[in-house]
């Protein structure tokens, strides 16, 4: 049997994430974004990119849709404390544009690791970046959320994005019955079974019952 590749600690990651050069993005960046909380949380929350804020504090979701996701996170009974908060793309892209397939390849090797390090049981994927990335699909998140599907050993609930969120108010309540929905599937026990191997990004993928 080929051994299994031993997780590399998160400190470990931040500092090869700090001193990133694999993409032009770290040339406009005031700082990267890591990410943030429980190094060995139930749940992995990712989201696309960092902002301007972010850019400027070092941390995820710190603006508005920031704020949103706090509240959100407190309809499924969590605190950003416990859970881990990321992003696919470590740097800020200028005026905040969509991740580039390009810079989504060079970043997202820090991802796998991250999840490998912190090997939550679930991944909450915010918006189509993050979920496409992760499911490795190419169907939008408007099929996708709030139905629980499987990457290898990880349980991935795919979410809308919450700044997509913020002023469309169907969007908002689709967004919040998902957490509710969320706080349901966290309330039974963590059923994951010993010695399944771990990846993250390109494993198979099929609906799981609910
Ligand atoms: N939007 C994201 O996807 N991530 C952040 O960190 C902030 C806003």
């Amino acid at each position: 049997m080929p051994e299994k590749k031993q997780p590399i600690p998160l400190d470990s990651i931040r500092a090869q994430v700090e001193r990133c050069h694999r993409c032009p993005l770290a040339e406009g960046r005031t700082h990267t974004v890591f990410g943030t909380g429980d190094p060995h949380a139930r749940v992995l929350i990712v989201g696309e990119a960092p902002g301007k804020n972010e850019d400027l504090q070092g941390e995820p979701f710190v603006g508005a849709a920031g704020k949103y996701l706090s509240e959100l996170l407190a309809i499924a009974g969590l605190t950003r404390e416990e859970v881990f908060i990321a992003n696919v793309l470590k740097c800020r892209p200028p005026s905040n544009r969509d991740p580039r397939p390009e810079e989504i390849e060079a970043c997202t090797p820090y991802l796998r690791e991250q999840t490998r390090s912190i090997d939550p049981e679930y991944i909450v994927t915010l918006g189509n970046f993050s979920t496409k990335f992760i499911l490795k699909t190419e169907v939008g998140i408007t099929r996708l959320h709030g139905q629980l599907h499987r990457a290898g050993r990880f349980k991935v609930f795919p979410i809308f994005h919450p700044a997509a969120a913020l002023y469309d108010g169907k969007k908002r309540e689709a967004l919040e019955n998902d957490f509710v929905t969320l706080g349901e599937l966290l309330a039974r026990p963590d059923a994951r079974g010993e010695g399944s191997t771990v990846a993250c990004g390109g494993a198979s993928v099929a609906p799981e019952e609910r």
